[in-house]
């Protein structure tokens, strides 16, 4: 796909995160949507390179699919992205974000922050190896480094270093004192600083990230930056997703009609995967937020995970589908 076609599906993409965005969640949500820009878990460039059959599987319904690399060493990341290409993906992103303590013992997330030019040096490597893009995402800042003038120097000498994309979660990291999460919930979130970026480089390709809650927000940052990612509201409340076709997209909506014929569609799927040997629980788990909120919600939800626990077959979905249609009798 070339870049001004993935500039299309950037208009919403769903954020990488780990242990959520797997390939199953990929798959499930692809059919609600065929234009949204999936984004894989956060892959570390060491893991890829020593075992790259595992960590990047997909199925070639995903597509249009972003990789999240992890990593701050430039020629082992060109490798990844050399690998992350061959495989059929269609961008490669350098994680410049994540706060875990973990990920600054390997010297890579938020805290490439502090180092620009390693990171424009990792951009300048990767796309030396590949022709499909390759984006950063990234916060406001770290630490005590919250100007906006660090931020935009920041972007400009990664800019300059051949990436022209990047998605920016709207808040700054906090590498001492706050877990992962706290810092997915402070400081709060600066969407003005985005747009400002927006205003200021109109030449970049800007999306805007960080507690978006659903499409009608998403809509309203649309008319001040290029694209919305979207990360735990749609993976609490996937159904969001069956309109962004229409409402985001100005296509025809490519979802199922409701909620129970998209898990009548899923589950050939999840056939498939328990006989490949994948447990049934990897797979649910994704389903879990389906019916939020709605009678029958909860029932649904335990069927599936005691079946997961039990050891059931596909059959549980059928089951869970069941319920909930009781329960709305
Ligand atoms: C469970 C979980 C795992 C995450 N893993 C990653 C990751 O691997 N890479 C990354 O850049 N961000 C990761 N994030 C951060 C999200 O990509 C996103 O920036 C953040 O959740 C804010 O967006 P939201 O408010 O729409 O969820 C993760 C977030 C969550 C909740």
């Amino acid at each position: 796909m070339d870049s001004s076609a993935l500039q299309f599906h950037r208009r919403l993409s769903i954020a990488p995160m780990l242990d959520f965005t797997d390939r199953h969640e990929r798959y499930f949500l692809r059919l609600l949507s065929k234009h949204v820009l999936l984004y894989t878990e956060m892959i570390v460039a060491n893991a890829l390179l020593h075992a790259a059959e595992k960590f990047i599987q997909r199925n070639a319904e995903e597509n249009p699919v972003a990789v999240q690399l992890g990593g701050s060493d430039p020629k082992m990341l060109a490798e990844c992205a050399k690998i992350v290409e061959d495989a059929g993906f269609d961008e490669v992103n350098l994680n410049c974000g994540c706060p875990s303590e973990r990920v600054q013992c390997g010297s890579f997330g938020a805290i490439l922050m502090k180092n620009k030019n390693l990171v424009a040096e990792c951009v300048q490597a990767m796309q030396s190896q590949v022709k499909i893009p390759v984006t950063v995402k990234t916060r406001l800042g770290v630490d005590d480094l919250t100007s906006f003038e660090f931020f935009e120097d920041f972007i400009d000498t990664v800019h300059a270093a051949g990436c022209n994309t990047f998605i920016i979660h709207a808040r700054t990291a906090r590498l001492r004192g706050y877990s992962p999460k706290e810092n997915r919930e402070k400081p709060a979130i600066q969407y003005e600083s985005v747009y400002r970026l927006k205003e200021e480089r109109p030449e970049l390709n800007i999306s805007i990230n960080g507690d978006i809650k659903n499409l009608e927000q998403a809509k309203e940052h649309l008319k001040r930056v290029d694209g919305v990612m979207m990360g735990r509201a749609v993976y609490a409340n996937p159904w969001m997703l069956h309109s962004a076709d229409a409402e985001i997209f100005g296509k025809e909506n490519s979802a199922p009609e409701t909620r129970e014929e998209l898990l009548e569609l899923f589950t050939p799927y999840v056939e498939k995967e328990l006989a490949a040997g994948c447990p049934l629980s990897i797979l649910v788990k994704h389903l879990f937020g389906l019916f939020a909120g709605l009678p029958g919600g909860r029932k649904y939800r335990q069927i599936l995970s005691e079946g997961a626990a039990q050891g059931a077959g596909a059959e549980i979905l059928k089951k869970a589908i069941s319920a909930v249609q009781s329960a709305q009798e």
